[in-house]
C-alpha cells in the first residue's frame, strides 16, 4: 500500500491505464490536424467522430448534441452564457440554486452586472433544492433555470427530473452541471429531461483540460469564442484529439463498468463511515441524507476537531479536504456548508472523504485507524 492514500476523488481523478493507452497514439504517431484532408488528419477526424459517440452513449444523447470543450467551467459558461446571448428576448431572470460550483455562481454573478437579476434557491440542511422553490421562483421573464445534478462537496443529488418537468411545464431551458455525477451514477439525459449538461474529464479518470456540453437539438447557444468551424463553431479552435479520445474512452469505461464502480464506491465509502462509527460513536456528524447521495462521498464533521488541523495532521498518511478555507488566520466556510445552515462549529470541523474506482479495502482499514487516532488526538 503506498501512502499517502488518495481519498479526494471528488477533487480529481488519476487518468485510466486504458485512458492513456488510447491517447497515446494521438501525440506522435496518429498527429494530424482533425481539418486536414489527406491521411493523418482524416484519422483524427474519425477518432473525434468515435469519442463523440461514446460520449453521447454514456448519456443516451445522439452524438451531434455533444460539444467538446476544455473543462467542465467552460461547459458551464457555454451553457449558461453562451444560452443568454442566443436566446434575449426570453428575459432577464436566471433560476439557479445557492450550493452551485462556481463555475456556475459567477457565471450569473457576471450577467447579473449586465442587468440580469439572479434568484439563488435556498437548499435544506442536507443540500436539497426543493422542486416546489423552483416553481414557486418561476417568472414571465425567466430564461434559464440551472441547478447542479450533484453536490461536489456533500454530494447530495438535486431531483432533476422533478425540477426539469417543472421547467419543461413552463417552457423553459434546463441546464445541469453533471461533473460529479458521471461514472459515479446514472446520467440519462432523457430521464433527467435536461437540455443542457456539463461534462467534466478529469473527474471521471480522463485528463485535466477535456470537458464536454450536452446541447439538446433545438436549444439555441452561442459561442463565446470566436474563429473557424469546429465543434459546428460553437467552441471553434483546433481541436485537442488526444484529450478528446481520452474523454470518449473514459465515457466508455463508466458506461461498461458503471453499476460495479458504484457498487464498490459505496461499499467503501459505508465502511469507511462505519468504522468511524463504531470507534468514535457520536462525535461523528453526517452532513448529507446518504440515501440519497453519491456512492462515493462522505461530508463529516467530527465534534470538536479543526478540519485544517486534522486535514494536515494526516497529510502523511491520507489525502481529503476540508468543507472551510483559511487565509491569513481567518476561517471561511464554504458556501454550501453555509447554505445548508450549518454551524460555524460544524462547519469548520466538516472533512470530504471522497473514494474512488481505485480505492481498496486495505486503504479503508487504514483510513479508519489514522483517522480515529487523530480524531482521539485532536479533540479538544
Ligand atoms: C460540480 C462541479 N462543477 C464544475 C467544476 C469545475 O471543473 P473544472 O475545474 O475542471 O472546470 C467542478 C470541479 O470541482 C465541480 O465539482
Amino acid at each position: 500500500m503506498e501512502k499517502p492514500i488518495y481519498l479526494d476523488y471528488n477533487a480529481t481523478t488519476p487518468i485510466a491505464l486504458e485512458v492513456i493507452t488510447e491517447m497515446l497514439p494521438y501525440f506522435d504517431t496518429n498527429f494530424g490536424n482533425p481539418s486536414s484532408a489527406y491521411a493523418i488528419g482524416r484519422t483524427n477526424k474519425e477518432a473525434i467522430i468515435k469519442a463523440r459517440k461514446q460520449v453521447a452513449s454514456l448519456i443516451n444523447a445522439k452524438p451531434e448534441e455533444i460539444v467538446f470543450t476544455s473543462c467542465a467551467t467552460e461547459s458551464n459558461n457555454l451553457a449558461i452564457h453562451g444560452f443568454i446571448l442566443a436566446n434575449k428576448e426570453k428575459g432577464k431572470h436566471i433560476i439557479t440554486s445557492a450550493v452551485e460550483h462556481p463555475a456556475v455562481t459567477e457565471v450569473c454573478k457576471y450577467l447579473a452586472t449586465f442587468g440580469y437579476e439572479i434568484t439563488y434557491l435556498p437548499v435544506d440542511t442536507f443540500g436539497r433544492v426543493n422542486p416546489a422553490d423552483v416553481e414557486k421562483a418561476i417568472r414571465p421573464d425567466t430564461a434559464l433555470i440551472t441547478i447542479m445534478h450533484a453536490n461536489n462537496e456533500v454530494g447530495t443529488i438535486q431531483p432533476i427530473s422533478e425540477i426539469a418537468t417543472i421547467a419543461k411545464k413552463n417552457q423553459i431551458a434546463f441546464h445541469t452541471d453533471a461533473a460529479q455525477s458521471l461514472g459515479k451514477i446514472e446520467v440519462d439525459v432523457q430521464k433527467l429531461n435536461v437540455d443542457l449538461l456539463t461534462i467534466a474529464g478529469h473527474k471521471l479518470y480522463a485528463p485535466k483540460g477535456i470537458g464536454a456540453l450536452y446541447i439538446r437539438q433545438g436549444t439555441k447557444i452561442e459561442n463565446l469564442i470566436h474563429g473557424a468551424s469546429q465543434e459546428k463553431g460553437i467552441r471553434p479552435g483546433t481541436e485537442n484529439v488526444p484529450y478528446i479520445v481520452g474523454l470518449g474512452k473514459a465515457c466508455e469505461l463508466a458506461q461498461q463498468n458503471l453499476s460495479a464502480i458504484s457498487n464498490h464506491l459505496s461499499t467503501l465509502r459505508d465502511k469507511l463511515l462505519r468504522g468511524l462509527q463504531e470507534k468514535l460513536g457520536m462525535t461523528v456528524k453526517i452532513n448529507a441524507d446518504l440515501t440519497n447521495c453519491l456512492p462515493n462521498t462522505l461530508s463529516v464533521a467530527f465534534e470538536n476537531v479543526s478540519a485544517h488541523a486534522l486535514a494536515s495532521f494526516i497529510s502523511n498518511d491520507i489525502l481529503i479536504s476540508t468543507g472551510s478555507a483559511c487565509h491569513s488566520g481567518e476561517t471561511t466556510i464554504s458556501s454550501v456548508l453555509h447554505a445548508m445552515n450549518l454551524d460555524f462549529r460544524t462547519a469548520t470541523a466538516t472533512v470530504r472523504i471522497s473514494t474512488g474506482k481505485h480505492t481498496t479495502d486495505e486503504e479503508i482499514d487504514f483510513a479508519v485507524e489514522v483517522l480515529v487516532n487523530a480524531v482521539k488526538k485532536l479533540s479538544n
